[in-house]
């Protein structure tokens, strides 16, 4: 028995990192998942690899119109959706002397608008008791240098994450937060400003994490996973950090 046989799951921005690893072991646990990307080839890739049980939709999470042609895909399967991963986002360093307003509106634009927009046409096929959970970040809770923007992203999330939970708890929607810490991905290698200096960026960032080295996207996946099933049943409106103590110690 799967934890989540017979359950429909959509998971934003899958093609990738922490939302490809989540997909898979949903998949694995027994889920259809429908899974988003803008990149046509990423996302046919994803399909290949992940095999049955998983829709492809192309879609960018800012474009309204997007949204509205993923969720018609998902309301056309007509089983619901009982498990929302909103995952799609990304960020980049600027201190706020260089920050520009394309850059604040840019990150604010994919993580916050993007995320509220998701759950917003989602609530329509969510299924009561559905199971709702929100791509935060262990950098929402530090004071990097260089990483204001993002950080003030995902504690908008968190904020967000709390008012959700109480307006959706009369349909026994739960609503949770993962927050990941540095987790070794494709996005976290494209924040250095060039290929060459990611390995030296990867390493930097390893060496603020407690336990001493990066995440695996699969690490965070089970956190997902764990808010996903009904192991989770009594949790809602929290913040669950997958980050190796890296905003705890
Ligand atoms: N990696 C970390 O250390 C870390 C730590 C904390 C939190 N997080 C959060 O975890 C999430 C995933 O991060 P990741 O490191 O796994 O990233 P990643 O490897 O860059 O993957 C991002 C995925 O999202 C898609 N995506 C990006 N922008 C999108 C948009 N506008 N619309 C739809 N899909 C979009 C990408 O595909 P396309 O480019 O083809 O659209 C890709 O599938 C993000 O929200 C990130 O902030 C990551």
């Amino acid at each position: 028995m799967g934890q989540l046989d017979n359950k429909t799951a959509l998971i934003t921005g899958a093609t990738s990192g922490i939302g490809l690893a989540t997909a898979r072991r949903f998949v694995d646990e027994g889920a259809h998942v429908f899974i988003t990307g803008r990149r046509q080839s990423e996302l046919d890739s994803a399909v290949a690899a992940l095999g049955e049980n998983v829709t492809g939709i192309r879609g960018d999470v800012t474009d309204l119109d997007d949204l509205d042609r993923v969720f018609a895909a998902v309301t056309a399967r007509g089983q619901g959706l009982d498990v929302l991963y909103v995952n799609a986002g990304g960020g980049a360093f600027a201190t706020l002397e260089e920050l520009t307003p394309e850059d604040f509106d840019a990150t604010f634009g994919v993580n916050v608008r993007g995320t509220v927009f998701t759950v917003q046409k989602a609530l329509p096929v969510l299924a009561d008791g559905a199971s709702v959970i929100i791509a935060g970040s262990a950098a929402a809770s530090k004071g990097n240098p260089a990483f204001g923007v993002y950080a003030a992203t995902k504690a908008a999330l968190r904020s967000f994450t709390r008012t959700w939970a109480a307006e959706l708890a009369g349909r026994k929607i739960r609503v949770n937060v993962v927050a990941a810490g540095a987790t070794n991905t494709p996005g976290l290698a494209g924040l250095a400003p060039d290929p060459s200096q990611a390995e030296g960026l990867l390493a930097m960032l390893a060496g603020t994490v407690p336990l001493g080295r990066l995440g695996h996207p699969d690490e965070v996946a089970n956190a997902v996973l764990f808010l996903a099933s009904d192991q989770a049943s009594f949790v809602t409106g929290t913040e669950l950090f997958a980050d190796g103590g890296q905003a705890q110690l």
